[in-house]
Formats: structure tokens, sequence, C-alpha cells
């Protein structure tokens, strides 16, 4: 085992703060680069969020996109450490990016909004953390603001999101009152004067019983604190490291990231509580980081939508060993040698050429077909990452050949795009109908258009009203089949030729369950 490589693992985060439109996700990311050094003036990060306004317009939000390719990950240094955060578009019809994002961190930051508590984004996004055990620390935001009783939103927290958590800072009341934080975990008092760039200032107190705590916040606060500092050390059990990386219990930090407050506290417990990169599961074996020889997966691919510039650029988590550039590498779905001359690395904002990268850096690789997400790159050894499993999607439309002289374009254009993740793609096997399977209806408009801008294809929709998708298998192969036939017309395959029950209402998938008890359905492609 190098002595290198053991240094630059033991001082890599790699994670991606995730969370609902508007609570504070690019405000929050904007000031961790700011403490980096990445950055120099808040406002220098470009929004991965897409604008309000141009929901229908899907090419500005591919414009927004390509802006985002260069913020898709943010490396800089923090001491000693390097830091990598993973970007996720903020749009919901983008979700499954966002997932698969998740299969390349370690960790997870999930910013909440004091006022409006767990949304629904947030809830999806923590059940892909459960999945797989990502360890989460969670912000709780906008505390200038008017917001719920702390206690309450832990309890929020811990139902909603499904996970015991474990405060380690406190506010010292909210909204116009808000005073500032007791950092629990550092012990120590941060008082809060609102300002958009500057950093927080820290006083000393030796214990929340002294004097100075009266003084610096008031009496009636002091006294206050106390006492809800009592009641969180009767409630919660004392932090536990091991089981906050197991992915057991979130920590919980208050702030404001818009104010600077509280960010450099999160961010400080972080790089000293956060794992590492961590060993990565493939299907041969687990992959352990320290080991010499490279390997490395694809997690997402960036179409260029210049239609000057046809190329992609294939993101790649490093797993283990040391990747370098111009050295040949194997792709394992093509059987095929391959070097890359270009591999870029995302420091402080700006893609450059790198010559070599470790455990927890992602590199981008420009590419002109070569990729799927999910292909495995290594030294030589055949091992497949096992990649995040596909979940139902939510909206489902037929879709069919509106050009009889294209259809080898068509076809070749769809299965490129589900290559690239763009939708997931569903054959009837009872008419043979092809039907796409979205997060939602912007992916449907981006299909279409670039069928027909990139493959000179095209295609028309054809509404088809379904609840879910769900993968079926049974241990007896005489009920599976007994099952099939009689939902024959419900029935199809996905890419991966695996069964697929297409349930058209949520009664029907009931009623299926009751009736078929041999029967199990699965909601991911992964069981
Ligand atoms: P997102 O990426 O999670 O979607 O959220 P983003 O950071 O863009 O923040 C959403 C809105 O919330 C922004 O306001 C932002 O300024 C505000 N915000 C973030 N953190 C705080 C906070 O600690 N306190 C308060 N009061 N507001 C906060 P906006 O008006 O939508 O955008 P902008 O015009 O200010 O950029």
């Amino acid at each position: 085992m190098s002595e290198e490589l053991n240094k630059e693992i033991s001082r890599r985060r790699t994670f991606a703060i995730i969370s609902h439109p508007d609570a504070g996700k690019t405000t929050l990311t904007e000031k961790l680069l700011l403490f980096g050094g990445a950055i120099h003036v808040a406002g220098a990060v470009k929004s991965n969020k897409i604008k309000k306004t141009a929901t229908s317009d899907w090419m500005e939000i591919e414009k927004q996109r390509g802006i985002s390719v260069a913020t898709s990950v943010m490396g800089f240094n923090y001491g000693d450490y390097k830091i990598n955060i993973l970007d996720t578009p903020g749009h919901q019809d983008f979700a499954e990016d966002t997932f698969r994002t998740l299969t390349a961190v370690d960790s997870v930051i999930i910013v909440v909004d004091a006022a409006k508590g767990v949304e629904t984004q947030t809830r999806r996004l923590m059940e892909v953390c459960r999945m797989r055990n990502t360890p989460v620390i969670i912000f709780v935001n906008k505390l200038d603001r008017e917001g719920r009783d702390p206690f309450d939103i832990l309890d929020e927290l811990e139902q909603e999101l499904k996970i015991a958590v474990r405060p380690l800072s406190w506010p010292i009341n909210m909204g116009a009152r808000f005073k500032g934080v007791y950092n629990i975990y550092e012990q120590g008092l941060d008082l809060f004067t609102p300002s958009k760039q500057t950093v927080s200032e820290r006083v000393e107190i030796p214990d929340v019983n002294s004097p100075q705590l009266d003084e610096a916040v008031g009496k009636a606060d002091a006294d206050k604190l106390r006492e809800d500092l009592e009641l969180v050390e009767g409630v919660y059990p004392e932090f536990d490291v091991e089981a906050y990386r197991e992915g057991r219990v979130a920590p919980v930090f208050f702030g404001s990231a818009l104010n600077t407050f509280g960010v450099k506290e999160l961010l400080d417990c972080f790089v000293r509580i956060a794992p590492e990169p961590q060993p990565v599961q493939a299907e041969e074996r687990e992959i352990d980081p320290h080991e010499e020889a490279f390997t490395g997966f694809v997690f997402k691919i960036h179409a260029n939508m210049d239609p000057n510039h046809r190329s992609c650029i294939a993101f790649v988590k490093v797993c283990s060993g040391k990747f370098e550039r111009n050295v040949n590498y194997r792709h394992i779905r093509l059987n095929k040698q391959l070097r890359f001359a270009a591999p870029t690395a995302f420091m402080a904002q700006k893609k450059s050429v790198v010559d070599e990268a470790f455990p927890g850096d992602i590199i981008g690789i420009p590419d002109t077909g070569n990729f799927k997400i999910g292909d495995t790159l290594t030294s030589g050894e055949e091992i497949h990452f096992k990649g995040l499993p596909s979940f139902s999607p939510e909206m489902f439309k037929y879709i069919e050949n509106a050009d009889p002289m294209k259809a080898k374009q068509l076809e070749k254009g769809i299965q490129q795009l589900m290559d690239e993740g763009v939708a997931q793609l569903f054959t009837n096997q009872f008419n043979g109908r092809k039907i796409i399977g979205t997060v939602g209806q912007l992916q449907f408009e981006v299909i279409q258009y670039r069928l027909l801008h990139e493959y000179g294809a095209q295609c028309r929709w054809q509404p088809l009203s379904m609840y879910k998708a769900c993968w079926i298998d049974s241990d007896d192969p005489k009920a599976l089949e007994a099952f099939k036939k009689r939902k024959h017309q419900f029935m199809a395959v996905d890419r991966q030729g695996r069964d697929v029950f297409m349930a058209d209402s949520g009664y029907v998938l009931q009623m299926a369950q009751s009736d078929f008890p041999d029967i199990r359905f699965h909601f991911t492609s992964e069981f």
C-alpha cells in the first residue's frame, strides 16, 4: 500500500448537498466554496437551479445545465482536506440525475428550510441515501427567518426522514430575535450578526452555566438555552460517530447560509467526522480504495447540446488506486483498452487537464460514444461496479416513429439516450410497443428534441395512463408464468430483459399483490 495513496485517500471528502428546491443548497454550496478559497465573493456560483420562470422552456434549462457542467463537481482544498462537492440538478424532473450522483459520494449534507421542514424531494432523496446507508448531516437553514420550534423540527426530521437525529448545535431564538447558536459539538457560543459576506465570531464560554452566557445573550435567553440543552442531553443519546458513518444517526446543525452563519462550524465538523472514500461493492467483490490497481465507474454523462460539439463528458468516480493520464485502462463492457489524453479535474470551479486523480476524485472524460452510465474502467481486472437501481418512472408514454424513412436513426437515438440515462425504456410484450418512462414531462421534450437534432429522427408521443412499473420475480416459476399469462397485456420487459408489470392504477397493483401472493413486486430494479 503506497504512502502517497494512503495520504491522498485520508484527506478526501466527497459528498453531495441535497435539498428540496429553494431550501438553500446553492447558497450553502457557495459559502462552502468561500471558506475553501475557491471563490472570493458571494454570488459567483452559477445556480444550478432552474429559474422558476423558465420551467416550460427546457432549452433554457439545458443551457443552464450546460453552464453547470463546470460546477457539476466542485473541488477545493480546505486546510489539509481535499473536498469534492458533487452538484445535483435542482429541478425535480431531473431527479434521476441526482439519484445517480448519490452513487458517487461517500456522504451527504441535507439542507432543510426551518420554516418548511421536510419537503417531498428531500424525502425521496433520503430514501436513496437509506438504501445505501449513506451518512447524512442535516443543516437546518434560514434561522434568520421565523421558523418552527427546533424540537418540532427534529421530531419531523426523525419521522419524515426515518433516521435518528442528534443536534450538534442549538439555536437561540429565531427570526428577528435570532441571537446565534450554541455549538454543542465544540462547546462554544456563536453570536449572530446579520451579514451576507463575513464570518461569524465565536464567543468562548467555559460552560453553559457561566455568567458569560448571560452577558452575551441576556438572562432570559441564557436560561432558555440551558433548559433546552438539558432537554437535548436528556432526549438524545450522545453523538456516536460510528452510528453516523453507518447511516444510523444524522447530526443536525442550525444556521443561516445566506448570512454565512453556522456554515464554518458545519464544515469544520464535517471534515472531521465525514468518511473518507469508502470501499465500493462490485459484482465480483468489494473494492477497497487503498488497492494499488485503478478502478472507477461512470455515474453521469453530460451531453453537449451544442450541435457543433457533439461530444459528451463522462464523469468517472475513482474508486481505487491512482488514475493517470495517457495510461491504458480496460473498458470492461467493451473489453477494450482506452487511454485518455485530456481527462479533466474540477478544482476551484475550473476545469483543467489533470495528470492523476485519487479515490474520491471525479474526472471528466471527453467521449464520443464509448461510455454508458454504470460502465467500469480498471487497470485490467474484470470488475463490474453495481450501479444504482432504476426506480419506477412516474410518467409513461408510447414512443412512435413519425418518419418511416428514419426508423434506424430513431432506434439508435433511443438506445443511446437510454444509455445516457435520460429515461427508461420498456417494451410491452403484448403488442411490442415501446414505452418511455420518465420522472417528469420535461424529459419527453428533451428526448424529442435530441432525437431530431442529434439523430435526424422524429418521434411522436402517445398518451399512456400508467401508475407504476414494478419489477417482478418469484421463487415459484409456475406462479410467475401464471401471473404473466393472466396479465399479459400489462407485461413488459426493461432493457435488460427483466419482467416488468405495468400497473395502470394503485388499485390494480394492490389487487395483483393480494391475488398473487407468490409474486414479489419491486419498485426498483435491484432486488
Ligand atoms: P436552492 O439551491 O436549494 O434551490 O436554494 P437557494 O440557495 O437558491 O436559495 C433559495 C432562496 O433562499 C434564495 O432566495 C436565497 O437567497 C434564500 N436563502 C438561502 N439561505 C437563506 C437564509 O439563511 N436565510 C434567508 N432568509 N434566505 C435564505 P431567492 O430570493 O429565491 O433568490 P436570490 O434572488 O436571493 O438569489
